[in-house]
């Protein structure tokens, strides 16, 4: 089973990745987590604050071609019978460099459609979604409290993001409000493997 954990920057994503990797161990169920951008990735300052559509692009292609190698080893895993987690996966590409492709595409339908065609070499889906919900407004001072901060979390630009996360929700989604306890964040998502793959 794969699972990718989505959600705008001070979610609490890694939190929860790294929680229900241990809590499922804990279960003897073998836990493979693993996340995007790879290592192998490797972006500037400048290119994190680049609003342009040019950029974005660039990026988007980039982003792409690290998931292509990720994608292969998380297949790997799977073929181990490994239970996956990814903290972001190729909706991160959809829901951050989406708003600024617009610049050049047209509007959120037209984008979301483009990449999911150049996104067309990812084969490999997550079975299972969770989406940490939290509004744009109410991640500042958790940024805030971070002590590295990336050029992405600007707050105008995450409500755009949080945007394109809301226009993906499908069938295979779990949104989770993130500003339940985090106990609790961890029991829902957890509940939702379980639910679907017990
Ligand atoms: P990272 O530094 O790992 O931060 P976080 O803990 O919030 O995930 O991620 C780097 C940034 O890269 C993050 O702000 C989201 C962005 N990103 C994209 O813009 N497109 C993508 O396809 C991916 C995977 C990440």
């Amino acid at each position: 089973m794969f699972v990718s954990i989505e959600g705008i920057d001070g979610s609490g994503k890694s939190t929860l990745a790294r929680t229900m990797k241990n809590r499922l161990m804990e279960l003897g169920k073998p836990v493979f987590l693993t996340k995007e951008p790879t290592d192998r990735f490797f972006i500037t300052a400048r290119e994190q604050t680049d609003r342009t559509a040019e950029n974005a692009a660039d990026l988007f292609f980039r982003f792409t071609t690290d998931r292509l190698f990720h994608q292969a080893e998380i297949n790997r895993e799977l073929e181990k019978s490994r239970i996956v987690i990814s903290d972001r996966y190729v909706h991160s590409s959809y829901a951050y460099q989406g708003p600024l492709l617009e610049n050049l595409l047209g509007d959120m339908k037209t984008t979301l459609e483009w990449m999911m065609n150049v996104s067309r070499i990812i084969s490999r889906m997550p079975d299972i979604v969770i989406f940490l919900d939290i509004a744009p407004e109410n991640i500042t001072s958790r940024i805030a409290r971070r002590k590295v901060r990336s050029g992405f979390e600007d707050p105008v630009y995450l409500k755009k993001v949080h945007d394109y996360y809301l226009k993906m929700i499908d069938k295979n989604w779990k949104v989770i409000d993130s500003t339940l306890p985090q106990e609790k964040v961890v029991e829902i998502a957890l509940e939702t493997i379980n639910g679907k793959y017990p």
